[in-house]
This record gives C-alpha cells, sequence and structure tokens, in this order.
C-alpha cells in the first residue's frame, strides 16, 4: 500500500467534506493497555457519559523513561461478525509528525485533540500525559454507519508499548 497516496486520498477527501453534513458519533468504549509497565503505566482510561448520545474520553498516564523514538499505528476496524480492518492501518512517525505536522490524516487527529491533551510538544515525552474530556470526535471521511473500533498502538523505539483503543457508533443521517 503507498501510503502517501493513501493519505492524498483521505486528504481529498476531507475537503469534500467540508460544509456537508457531520454523521452522528458516539464513544461507546475505552480499552487501554501498557505492554510494558517499566515504561508506561496507565492510571485512567474512561468514558465519561453525558447523556444518551454524548461521551468524553479521559486518559492520564505516565510515562516512566524518557521516549525519543514514538510511532503511533492507527488501524480502525469496522464490526461485521467480529472487528474486521476497514479503510486505514497507517503507522505515522509521532516525533517527526510533531516537528513537521506532515501527515494528513495524523493531522486531522491531532486537530481533535490539541486542545484537550498535554501533547503540545515535540519529542521526547516523559512523565504524566492526559486527554481530558475529549469529547468532539470527527470522521474526515464519508463511512457507513456501523460500530467502529479504532485501534491506536503506541511504539517506543520500535518496540509496542501500550495501546488506547476506542469503540465508537457511527450515524451516516441522524
Ligand atoms: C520496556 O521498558 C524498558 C524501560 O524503559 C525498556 O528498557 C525496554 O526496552 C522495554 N521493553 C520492551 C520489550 O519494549
Ligand atoms: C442527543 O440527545 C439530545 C437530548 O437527549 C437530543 O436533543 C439530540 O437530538 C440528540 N442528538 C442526536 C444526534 O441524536
Ligand atoms: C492522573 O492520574 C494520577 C494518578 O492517579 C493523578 O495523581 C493525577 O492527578 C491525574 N492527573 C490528571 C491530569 O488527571
Ligand atoms: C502548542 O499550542 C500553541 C497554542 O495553541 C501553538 O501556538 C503551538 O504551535 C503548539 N506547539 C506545538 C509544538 O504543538
Amino acid at each position: 500500500m503507498n501510503y502517501k497516496l493513501l493519505s492524498l486520498g483521505v486528504f481529498l477527501f476531507a475537503i469534500f467534506l467540508v460544509g456537508s453534513e457531520a454523521p452522528f458519533i458516539k464513544m461507546t468504549n475505552a480499552k487501554c493497555q501498557s505492554y510494558n509497565k517499566s515504561w508506561v503505566e496507565i492510571h485512567y482510561c474512561r468514558l465519561k457519559a453525558y447523556s444518551r448520545n454524548k461521551t468524553s474520553l479521559n486518559v492520564n498516564l505516565t510515562v516512566l523513561e524518557t521516549a525519543n523514538n514514538i510511532h503511533l499505528r492507527l488501524k480502525l476496524m469496522k464490526r461485521a461478525n467480529g472487528y474486521k480492518p476497514f479503510l486505514w492501518d497507517y503507522t505515522v512517525d509521532a516525533c517527526e509528525f510533531m516537528r513537521k505536522r506532515n501527515q494528513p490524516v495524523a493531522k486531522i487527529f491531532w486537530n481533535m485533540i490539541k486542545d484537550v491533551s498535554t501533547v503540545n510538544h515535540t519529542c521526547p515525552y516523559v512523565g504524566l500525559q492526559s486527554l481530558n474530556d475529549f469529547h468532539r470526535p470527527e470522521i474526515p471521511v464519508p463511512m457507513p454507519s456501523g460500530e467502529y473500533l479504532l485501534l491506536l498502538n503506541w511504539i517506543f523505539d520500535r518496540k509496542p508499548q501500550f495501546a488506547t483503543n476506542v469503540y465508537f457508533t457511527l450515524v451516516e443521517d441522524p
């Protein structure tokens, strides 16, 4: 798969979407897991319910040793007899991204979380990191209604360290 072409395609779709009706999205579950507790300790990873159709995501974790080399693997799954890969399976060099903002797909996610997270700086990362009351998920491309799972795998020094996975429901035309 040519990721440059893929991200260009997604970017063009995103432009196409601007101004059109936003689909209804609700986060339904969040699951975080550390694969290496001597590097990442997860304190809190939970949705808060505001109403029947609105939730917010809160994540709080500590990076115990300085992380200088960080990649994020972003994989979208759609439910159909279990979760199947859908649309994206995409790895971003997070340190390069924070320096250059050079990835259109990552940029869409970044724009969603930048005001509610503590990660607004370049690498390295160490210490407490948090995402506070994130409640405005958006989807940059047209997607069919359904149940989705966004797998976010965080890779330090080329080894997976933790995952922050978010389940959500999407309704095309609310
Ligand atoms: C786990 O974390 C420690 C401490 O930062 C690190 O030295 C080690 O390489 C990590 N192990 C794996 C498999 O990533
Ligand atoms: C969300 O819930 C509120 C109140 O319960 C309702 O007014 C609103 O129409 C709902 N929005 C959607 C998109 O379902
Ligand atoms: C994150 O969790 C730690 C440990 O539970 C707590 O001491 C800290 O206040 C929390 N910070 C934020 C910003 O939620
Ligand atoms: C952090 O946020 C400020 C204010 O929104 C912005 O000007 C700055 O460029 C951001 N820095 C990084 C590294 O994202």
